[in-house]
């Protein structure tokens, strides 16, 4: 199998910390969006839901009606975009454990792409740290919009074991694979997920074979 040439950080020593905080940050975003703007997007959609009222009611002409139900409409779709961001930064399944989240990203994936998605997860994953569960469900993430994106596969499958103090995350698919070296120059997914593995002191190892599909494989330690 070609080995991987994808790189992670020149300085992986300091990656634990700095990506702790940058998850701590991210939650922070998360909280700010959905008190303040999330407040002021009720408070703004109420507001015109009275004056909708009170323009229906007035019986004048049409148009500013239809404005004022335009605008509500844009206020729905603005709440929808800033939910899914509060979602990305701090996806609420995470709170559930590595397994619930993993299973509900892979039905949600076999929903959305029709990529039929398996996972399997081990035993004595409820111990992880909320920190290692969240970095590994966003390179579980990363891998299966990669997937989703470029593999072509029929199939996708996701399996996590612990054994002692080891654990190991695999995502397979059964698609076309790729070319390592020409694919380190196009995007910044894969070095992101390896990033994420060095700051739980692990590593991701890329296993790709034209025509055959594609392994990411992370190995971490995980604290008793
Ligand atoms: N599972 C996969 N199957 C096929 N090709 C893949 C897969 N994962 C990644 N690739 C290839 O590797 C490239 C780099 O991926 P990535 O770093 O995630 O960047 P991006 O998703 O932003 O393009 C992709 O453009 C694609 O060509
Ligand atoms: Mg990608």
């Amino acid at each position: 199998m070609p080995h991987d040439i994808i790189s992670g950080d020149r300085h992986p020593e300091a990656l634990p910390l700095a990506e702790k905080v940058r998850e701590e940050e991210r939650a922070r975003i998360a909280r700010d969006l959905h008190d303040e703007l999330g407040a002021h997007l009720t408070g703004i959609k109420m507001a015109l839901g009275l004056l909708r009222e009170s323009l229906a009611r007035a019986q004048g002409p049409e148009q500013p009606l239809e404005q004022a139900r335009y605008a509500e409409q844009l206020i729905d779709e603005a709440g929808d975009a800033m939910h899914g961001i509060i979602d990305d930064l701090c996806p609420p399944i995470v709170e559930f454990g590595l397994a619930e989240a993993l299973q509900w990203q892979s039905r949600m994936f076999t929903r959305q792409t029709g990529i039929v998605c398996r996972q399997r997860c081990g035993d004595g994953l409820d111990e992880l740290g909320e920190f290692e569960v969240i970095t590994l469900f966003r390179i579980v993430r990363e891998a299966l919009s990669n997937v989703a994106k470029y593999a072509h596969a029929e199939n996708a499958l996701i399996t996590v074991e612990r054994q002692g103090d080891v654990l190991t995350l695999r995502i397979e698919d059964d698609g076309r694979g790729f070319d390592l070296a020409s694919a380190a120059r196009n995007g910044s997914g894969l070095g992101n997920m390896r990033r994420r593995a060095q700051a739980l002191q692990g590593t991701l190892q890329l296993d790709t074979v034209q025509g055959k599909g594609t392994t990411i494989t992370v190995v971490a330690p995980v604290a008793r």
